[in-house]
């Protein structure tokens, strides 16, 4: 297929391969600056609209979604939450963010993320192709890389650009052009799942609820006033049809259950799925004239919400190294990504994996592992450097993370 005829050729700057949030906000921020960049992706728009995804923003990557004109919506339908809440051994325990480093995270659904992006393409005369097929991406590692695929209509196209950039999200099909004796991936499975929800009910709780207990892990989170989302631990195998809506409610009340008498408002459960759970690193994360961002090249587990935040921030140090490249350093500028992307990237993965060993449960697991995870839990809490670790990681870290 590499090299038979298409029905159009474009040159642009740069080609995208995924119009997921790291895709569009790159070709955003390129667009800004004057760079064209054109998206392609597999997915149509509506079936990523309509993929339920996390939910939480940092501060500072809700601030650039701002600043840089994608949208502010996220201030008028965003909800600021300025902690969140730790149960565990039947107790609730805030951490209070705003007080303890002065920042807080959003509430704002990563869907709703990809909407503003897709129309700030829209607005501003970007080009996305969406419900693509048969994407590939040849040349990588000549100056002059090629993105070819197939319109919905049938009709073939290439995309002649000077960079590529792999945003194709954590099935990526970029990142295996990296020869496999130049990669290297890392990487970790768990033993559990999360199962999770969207029930049409009032709010639970007005801020986010991570729950430990003996039965396994819960959180409760939120999407408006009358649709909240909900997680659950579950075994990875674990399929939808064998999960009723009285067995799901039955297994949150449980697993949220305490002295205080918390219970959650229930109510029939809209959509139910069974999440992927796994961290993964793949380095390097540019070869050629290809880089890697976001899923592509890193997946976290989703407890602590990094994954999106991660993302963007990747795609804000790929969008500065592109321009200089694009503006006469030339390839050379390529080189400061990894480093300047990667450092965060291993910061969230600890994070993510640390903050899912301390909240759930291993089949297996001793009655001393399980007090064990209480006295971190304890610990976590109960001093106010425990707390104030929480707060950071979970806020994020300055830009370029260093300090
Ligand atoms: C949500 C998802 C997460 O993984 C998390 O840690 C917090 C919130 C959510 O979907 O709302």
């Amino acid at each position: 297929m590499t090299d038979t005829p298409v029905d159009t050729v474009v040159s642009v700057p740069v080609a995208v391969v995924g119009a997921g949030p790291a895709g569009l906000m790159l070709a955003h921020l390129l667009g800004r600056a004057g760079v064209e960049a054109i998206a392609v992706d597999t997915r149509s728009r509506h079936e990523i609209e309509t993929t339920q995804r996390a939910g939480i923003l940092e501060a500072g990557a809700a601030r650039d979604l701002v600043e840089t004109g994608v949208s502010d919506r996220i201030l008028r339908e965003g909800h600021e939450h300025e902690g969140i809440e730790l149960r565990f051994g039947g107790r609730p325990h805030r951490i209070h963010f705003k007080e303890l480093v002065g920042a807080s995270a959003w509430l704002y659904p990563q869907t709703d993320v990809f909407v503003d992006l897709a129309d700030a393409r829209a607005r501003d005369g970007g080009t996305v192709h969406f419900g693509v097929k048969d994407t590939e991406v040849l040349d990588i590692t000549t100056d002059t890389p090629r993105v070819r695929y197939t319109a919905p209509d049938g009709s073939r196209h290439e995309i002649r650009a000077r960079y590529v950039v792999g945003a194709d999200g954590s099935r990526s099909m970029c990142r295996d052009l990296v020869p496999e004796e130049r990669r290297v991936r890392y990487g970790k499975e768990y033993p559990f799942a999360w199962f999770g929800i969207l029930a049409e009910a009032p709010r639970s709780a007005p801020e986010l609820v991570y729950a430990h207990s003996e039965h396994g892990f819960a959180l409760i989170s939120q999407r408006t006033e009358s649709v909240q989302r909900m997680y659950f631990q579950c075994d990875p195998g674990a399929s939808t049809d064998d999960w009723p809506d009285d067995r799901i409610w039955e297994t949150l009340q449980a697993r949220v259950a305490g002295r205080d008498g918390f219970r959650l408002h229930e109510g029939p459960v809209l959509e139910k799925t069974v999440l992927r759970f796994r961290s993964f690193v793949q380095e390097p994360m540019r070869w050629g004239s290809m880089a890697l961002a976001g899923d592509a090249a890193h997946t976290v587990p989703p407890t602590g919400a990094r994954g999106l935040n991660l993302a963007l921030h990747d795609v804000k140090v790929l969008a500065d190294v592109l321009l200089k490249a694009l503006g006469g350093a030339g390839g050379a500028a390529l080189d400061d990504y990894q480093p300047r992307a990667l450092q965060r990237i291993w910061r969230a993965q600890n994070f993510s994996s640390w903050m899912t060993r301390l909240l759930h449960t291993t089949a297996g697991a001793t009655p001393f592992d399980l007090r064990l995870q209480l006295g971190e839990l304890d610990n976590v809490v109960g001093t106010r450097a425990g707390r104030t670790y929480l707060a950071e990681q979970y806020t994020g870290w300055p830009a370029g993370c260093s300090g």
